[in-house]
């Protein structure tokens, strides 16, 4: 069955994530790339009705001065692709930077920017309030629907981690959180974009630790609208390792008595994450997992580092160092290195993402999307963290979702 195309509107379109995604669609149309890193490419997700990641149409917001070519190029500097794949795809990757406009700084944001580095229209904008944001958005996502020629639109939050915030108990409500939307009061602007994506009734993917859509008021607007949406914190690197390996410790009842994490990494992610307030809520998404795994014993270390390593660019290396206790209470060790490029990693999981949220919605599915969960450090829907049971849910989910 030939679908429609999907329109797949980024915050963030303009990052190494998003460069990435955009270099990826093009180069799977144009046959320069294969599906290799897609899960939704392998059994048993065939005889799912997904559409296809070369019919999507990309778009979105960035907050930066410059153009999707020099993210591009800045990605095969880091030797992620050739200088060659760039310059063939620069046509497909003009298009899309064509359907990409000014975003709003979150607040805490506005004083660390660098006027030379942020786009004029997004300074001008600095002090609109929250609803008006929610609103310029909301006809921002609908003129790239027009634009585009699509009936759907996935809007996916790839934009830099926000500084962290508690989500006040309150915005459990929906009619709390529109209470102080409608008063102005502060809210993360991916808040503020995830209820923009959810109120234009667009399926909404949180890749990012920021808060998106996780407090429960925009869940509940997500039923309201009959839109489905997934998140957080896309699960690429060491955590994923992580998460694949605390299982085995559990189920041979090894004794997990420390496990120690330390990240080095380079690229624009790795400098944001240098500000404490933004590695903050990376920092919880990384730690919770191993936890809820395990277990939450008092006697049990954890701990993740992460630092910024400016020379390493993209390429980001995990540490890991894990002391158990086996029979006869013996102490032993594992340790694992993890070198791979973030950017590479994410983005065949943002179009998996893409794919499955549009199933999800033309499936009239609303709400978040638990069968996800492999893909996030942590998932909305479910408080399941072991890789292994999050994957068969997902396979569960494809074959019953087979034509
Ligand atoms: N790469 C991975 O493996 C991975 C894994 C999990 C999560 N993430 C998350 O994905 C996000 C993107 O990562 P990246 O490496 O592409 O980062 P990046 O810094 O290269 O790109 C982020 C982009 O977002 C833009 N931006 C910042 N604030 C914005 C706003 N308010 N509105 C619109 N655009 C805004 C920036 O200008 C930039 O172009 C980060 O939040 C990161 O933590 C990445």
């Amino acid at each position: 069955m030939s679908l429609p195309p999907v329109g797949v509107f980024i915050l963030g379109a303009r990052g190494s994530v998003g460069a990435c995604v955009a270099l990826g669609t093009s180069g799977l149309r144009s046959g320069r790339f294969d599906a290799t890193g897609l899960v939704t490419a392998r059994e048993p997700f065939a005889r799912v009705p997904l559409v296809d990641p070369s019919n999507l149409v990309l778009g979105g917001m960035d907050v930066r001065r410059g153009t999707l070519r020099d993210s591009a190029l800045a990605i095969s500097r880091q030797g992620i692709v050739g200088p060659d794949v760039v310059e063939a795809e620069m046509e497909s990757l003009e298009e899309i930077d064509g359907r990409i406009v000014p975003g709003f700084l979150d607040a805490p944001d506005v004083e660390l920017a660098q006027p030379e580095e942020v786009h004029p229209e997004t300074l001008a904008s600095r002090s609109v309030p929250p609803s008006e944001v929610v609103s310029r958005t909301g006809k921002a996502i609908e003129l790239f629907q027009a634009r585009a020629a699509v009936k759907t639109v996935v809007v996916v939050n790839l934009a830099s981690t926000e500084a962290a915030r508690p989500s006040p108990a309150r915005w459990s409500e929906l009619s709390s959180f529109e209470h102080d939307l409608a008063a102005g009061a502060p809210i993360p602007v991916s808040t503020l974009y995830a209820y923009a994506a959810i109120q234009a009734g667009c399926p909404y993917v949180n890749f990012t630790p920021s808060l998106g859509a996780s407090p429960g008021a925009l869940d509940a607007l997500a039923r309201a609208r009959g839109v489905p949406h997934a998140g957080c914190d896309g699960k690429t690197g060491e955590t994923l390792v992580k998460t694949a390996l605390a299982p085995m410790f559990r189920d041979r009842n090894l004794q997990v008595l420390a496990w120690e994490g330390y990240n080095l990494l380079g690229n624009a992610d790795g400098k944001t994450l240098s500000d404490p307030a933004h590695k903050a809520a990376k920092l919880l998404n990384k730690d919770e997992a191993l936890r809820r795994v395990l277990g939450d014993r008092p006697d049990l270390h954890t701990r993740v580092g992460i630092e910024y390593v400016p020379s390493l660019g993209d390429w980001k290396t995990a540490w890991d160092f894990i002391h158990f206790r086996g029979f006869l209470g013996t102490r032993m060790t594992l340790q694992f290195t993890w070198t791979g490029s973030d950017s590479a990693l994410a983005a065949p999981l943002v179009l998996d993402l893409v794919r499955l949220a549009e199933l999800s919605c033309r499936r009239g599915e609303s709400g978040a999307m638990a069968h996800a969960a492999a893909f996030f450090k942590s998932p909305l829907g479910t408080s399941e963290r072991d890789f292994h049971r999050q994957n068969q849910r997902l396979e569960e989910y494809a074959r019953a979702a087979s034509e």
